[in-house]
Formats: structure tokens, sequence, C-alpha cells
């Protein structure tokens, strides 16, 4: 999944993930738990994090190369903010010969972004992901899933958006050129509400799994 920050790509990810029972690799989840469980992954990507810059791709491609070898991936898996540049799509395919990919870009307007990741609040114990707007917590501050305690994450403060915007805006066109040039790109108007966008989103997969989909497109809201 491809997309900006903010764009949904964990919400929808986790969708996606219930609804045909396949585990969500999220690069920046597997981050942020190394970061806080202070391991030496964590200890080296904090400060990158934290800046809003990419983590270097080995420390990335680590972490991809162990996790799709383990068993709950052999279906298949939904990767989450990865690959986030050409070098990482590359490596993917080298890594995944069996399996073709499937590149889903999420698209949204930036006062919706902003607007998204200003809301949010996140698990710091189970990462699950809420919003202050939209998805509130039942009690406050506290995690509906785990009863941990609520935090915002340090990216999400605004001139660290900015910068992951900026990142994002430099990686995407190459890699949309990556997938487009493979026949495997797809992009998703990921406006309205997180239930719509999964219409649009589940629509593409559900045409996949039955043959009937284009391989290159997109689903305007
Ligand atoms: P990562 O965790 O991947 O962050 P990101 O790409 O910036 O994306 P976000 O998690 O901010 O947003 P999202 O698209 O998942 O949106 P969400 O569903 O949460 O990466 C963080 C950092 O880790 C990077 O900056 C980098 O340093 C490092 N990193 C990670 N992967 C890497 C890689 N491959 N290579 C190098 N470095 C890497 O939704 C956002 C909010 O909106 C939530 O509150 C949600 O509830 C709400 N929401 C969702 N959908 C809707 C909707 N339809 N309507 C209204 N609200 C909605």
């Amino acid at each position: 999944m491809l997309g900006p920050p903010g764009s949904g790509k964990g919400t929808q990810g986790e969708l996606i993930s219930q609804r045909y029972r396949l585990p969500r690799i999220s690069t920046g989840d597997i981050l942020r738990r190394a970061v806080r469980d202070k391991t030496p992954l964590g200890l080296e990507a904090e400060a990158m994090m934290n800046r809003g810059v990419l983590v270097s791709d080995e420390i990335v491609l680590g972490i991809i190369r162990q996790r799709i070898a383990a068993d709950d991936c052999r279906p298949g898996y939904v990767l989450d903010g990865f690959p986030r540049t050409v070098r990482q799509a590359e490596a993917l395919e080298t890594l995944e010969t069996d399996r073709p990919e499937r590149a889903l870009e999420l698209r949204v307007d930036l006062p919706e972004l902003v607007k998204r990741l200003s809301a949010r609040l996140v698990c710091s114990r189970c990462s699950a992901v809420y919003n202050l707007l939209v998805e509130p917590p039942r009690q406050a501050g506290v995690c509906d899933a785990c009863g941990g305690p609520l935090i915002r994450r340090k990216d999400d403060e605004p001139q660290v958006i900015a910068e992951r915007l900026n990142v994002y805006r430099k990686e995407a066109e190459p890699l949309r050129e990556f997938y487009t040039s493979r026949n495997a790109y797809f992009a998703v108007d990921s406006q309205g509400s997180a239930q719509d966008v999964f219409g649009r989103v589940s629509a593409y997969l559900d045409g996949i799994l039955t043959g009937v989909a284009g391989r290159t497109g997109e689903a305007r809201g």
C-alpha cells in the first residue's frame, strides 16, 4: 500500500487484513515498537523517524526479509508503508519471486491529510489507531482494545508532517512509474469515510481474486 502520511494505509491495511485473512506488515509499526523497546534497531531508527525522513533501506529490507519468510505470510500479505523507494521495490521483487506484487496507492488532498494527522492518537501498547474527529476511543486517552495509554506520534507534529509529505512527494512518482511499467499499479480515492474507501479498495481486490479487475487503473470516489 502506497500513499502519503495520513492517507489511511494503516486503516485500510487493517480492514484488508481482516476481510481477506492476510497479515498486515507495517514497517512503521515495527520500527515504532523497536524504538519503544529501545532495541539496537530502534536506537538506530529513532532520530530519522522523529525528523520524518526515511530510515535506511538496509534496516527496512532486513525487517521485510525476515517478516515475509514467516509461515503466516505463505498465502500472501499486505505491506503497509513499504516499499517507499524504487530500490526497496526492486529488492522486494528479488525476495518475492513466486507471488506477484500489486501496488495500491491511496490518494487524499492535503487539507484532509493534515486534518487526519492532527487528530490521530495511537495506542502506545498495541498500536491501535484512533481519530478524535471520526473514531474517538470510548474512554478519553485509553485504548478500547487493550486499555493501554493513547499518545500522539512524535512525527505528527506540524513541522514533521511537512517533512514527511516532502519525502513522499519525492519518492512517489518513481514508484508509480515502477509499478505502472509492470502493469501492477492501482490508485484509489481515499477521501470519504473509511468504510466508503474500503468499498473501493475491496471492489478492486475482489476483482483481482475473481480475475475481472484490470491490473492498472483508478477508482474515484
Ligand atoms: P509510517 O508509520 O508508515 O507512516 P506514514 O507513511 O507517514 O503513514 P501514517 O502511519 O502517518 O498514515 P497512514 O496512511 O497509515 O494513515 P492512518 O490509517 O494511520 O512511517 C513512519 C516512519 O517510519 C517514516 O517517516 C520513516 O521514518 C519510517 N519508515 C516506515 N516505513 C519505511 C520504509 N519502507 N522505508 C524507510 N523508512 C520507513 O490514518 C491517519 C488518521 O486518519 C488516523 O487517525 C485514522 O483514524 C484517520 N483516518 C483513516 N482513514 C480515514 C478516513 N477515510 N476518513 C477520516 N479519517 C480517517
